[in-house]
């Protein structure tokens, strides 16, 4: 099958395009339908017009958001907004949410989303002055060992964009993206404790190109879930993260024509880094993916299938089928090589993998001086340790010792990585939205700077 729309993203992100060039390029366009400053001339709904947006902002955005939900701007000044009263906005076409200030969670609800948005279309939340952020202080929660509410959700959403904000210590996920369409999320920073649960993207959904972020935390950093088709992911820097991941990979799993290129990782614990497709039993399949341009440095695990993960309940069925996957050009180094093999690929004995290729893939280990790549359950494959015959034997895994390091291994590093991760009993500094997400790249889309 061709990932014919797919490339097109990538030649038009080439392209110094404006959204409405690119969403012409596209067969599908992602992004939202109208220009934030034509939704501002139709109307403007200041959330300080609106009730006291200082001690609480929830009452004062859902009554900004009635207002202007038929067409316009919800704006959000400058300053701190504390916010302990959580808001679902539904429904609307043609709005936006502009927001200049910081949003700081209050109160003590626990579960829910601070922010969600559902149901709507051609929408924007973005930040004209590129200083936006919404602050959950995630350590109230994480350091008494709870979880609380996630930040941002939008949920059926199409034609939109969420771009140029921070979210920072959030007290669950970061952001979801469930079931949207035709949407775009770009200049983005996330800046979670190091601790599991923290999601920074999930997304599932049709016609998504998520680019220029980046994600600091202890579990996903961007990552595909079912169903999703036709999703494009670049110039991703998971900076002490849990890595890129597709994930939950139950029954009835349908993911198809995903694009993972340019995704620089950084420093896990042993908690499988930069891990990529994690299922225990399951059904359905994962076809046309490619995975190309990857760094990574000091991560436990680097290219990584593993159809039996332990720490994913076993679900009905005899495993997800993974097939016409390629992993193109990966580079850098890994932990300690021969006690992870920088090569993993353990498919479902009863769905074996099909037509994998690798090509390129240069990983050296820090520790040691040797490594393993390991494979089983594939077939019609191609590279390293993959079975190029359409015959295997069920879990007889094909071990490759690798003694000297990989020619072309080296890789660059981003100007200054995170050398710890961030504690989950004190508080994390709202960051500046950066404006490099890859060695060498600059964002597709310019950044916000007082706009
Ligand atoms: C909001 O409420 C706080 C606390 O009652 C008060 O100090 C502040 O002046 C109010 N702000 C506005 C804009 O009404
Ligand atoms: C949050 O919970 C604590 C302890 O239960 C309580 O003392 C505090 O008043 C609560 N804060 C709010 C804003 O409800
Ligand atoms: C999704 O949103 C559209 C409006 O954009 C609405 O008409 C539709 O009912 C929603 N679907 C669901 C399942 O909520
Ligand atoms: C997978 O999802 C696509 C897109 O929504 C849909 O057209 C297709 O029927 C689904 N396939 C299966 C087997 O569920
Ligand atoms: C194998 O996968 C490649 C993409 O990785 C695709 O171009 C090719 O058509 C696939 N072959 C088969 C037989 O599915
Ligand atoms: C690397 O892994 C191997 C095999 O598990 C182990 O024996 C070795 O001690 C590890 N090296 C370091 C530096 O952790
Ligand atoms: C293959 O190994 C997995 C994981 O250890 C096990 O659950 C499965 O039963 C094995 N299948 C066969 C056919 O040996
Ligand atoms: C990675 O995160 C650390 C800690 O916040 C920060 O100091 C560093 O600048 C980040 N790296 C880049 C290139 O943004
Ligand atoms: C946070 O936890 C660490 C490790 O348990 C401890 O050393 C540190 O003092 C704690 N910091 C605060 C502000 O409680």
């Amino acid at each position: 099958m061709m990932l014919t729309s797919i490339v097109l993203a990538a030649v038009a992100s080439l392209l110094p395009a404006c959204l409405a060039q690119l969403a012409s390029t596209l067969e599908y366009p992602v992004g939202p339908l109208t220009h934030s400053s034509a939704k501002r001339a139709v109307k403007l709904c200041d959330v300080t017009k609106y009730g006291n947006h200082t001690t609480d902002l929830g009452p004062s955005l859902l009554a900004a958001f009635n207002a202007c939900k038929a067409g316009g701007v919800v704006n959000i000044p400058r300053g701190i907004h504390q916010m302990s009263t959580f808001v679902t906005l539904s429904g609307g076409n043609a709005w936006a949410i502009n927001l200049e200030g910081t949003i700081e969670r209050a109160g003590n609800t626990s579960g829910g989303n601070m922010i969600a948005i559902e149901s709507t279309t051609d929408f924007e939340l973005y930040s004209s002055n590129g200083k936006g952020a919404i602050q959950g202080y995630g350590y109230q929660f994480l350091a008494n060992g709870g979880y609380g509410p996630r930040l941002l959700r939008l949920t059926n959403v199409t034609s939109f964009a969420v771009h140029d904000i921070a979210l920072v210590d959030s007290p669950a996920f970061h952001l979801v993206l469930d079931t949207c369409s035709q949407g775009e999320v770009y200049n983005m920073i996330i800046r979670g404790a190091n601790l599991g649960g923290l999601d920074g993207i999930d997304v599932w959904g049709f016609q998504i190109w998520i680019h220029d972020v980046e994600v600091t935390n202890k579990d996903e950093c961007v990552t595909v879930k079912s169903p999703a088709l036709n999703i494009l992911v670049e110039d991703i820097y998971c900076n002490w993260s849990g890595g890129c991941a597709m994930g939950s990979l139950n029954a009835g799993t349908n993911i198809s024509k995903i694009q993972y290129s340019n995704v620089y990782t950084v420093n896990s614990n042993q908690m499988y880094m930069a891990r990529l497709f994690k299922s225990n039993g399951g059904s359905g399949f994962v076809s046309d993916v490619l995975l190309e341009n990857f760094i990574g440095h000091k991560n436990a695990y680097s290219l990584y299938i593993n159809g039996y993960w332990a720490s994913e309940a076993v679900q009905p069925g005899d495993g997800v089928l993974y097939e016409s996957i390629t992993f193109s050009k990966w580079t850098g180094d890994c932990a300690n090589g021969s006690g992870r093999a920088p090569i993993y690929v353990d498919c479902p004995a009863s769905a074996p993998c099909s037509n994998i290729t690798l090509v390129g893939i240069a990983i050296w280990t820090d520790a040691g001086h040797e490594e393993h790549y390991k494979c089983a359950n594939d077939i019609d494959s191609h590279g390293y340790c993959l079975n190029r015959d359409s015959a295997f034997t069920p879990n007889a895994t094909i071990t490759s010792t690798v003694t000297a390091a990989p020619s072309g291994w080296s890789a660059a590093y981003m100007p200054s990585d995170l050398s710890t991760g961030f504690a989950t009993n004190s508080s994390i500094p709202v960051p500046t939205v950066p404006n490099t997400f890859f060695p060498g790249a600059t964002p597709a889309t310019a950044r916000a700077y007082g706009r």
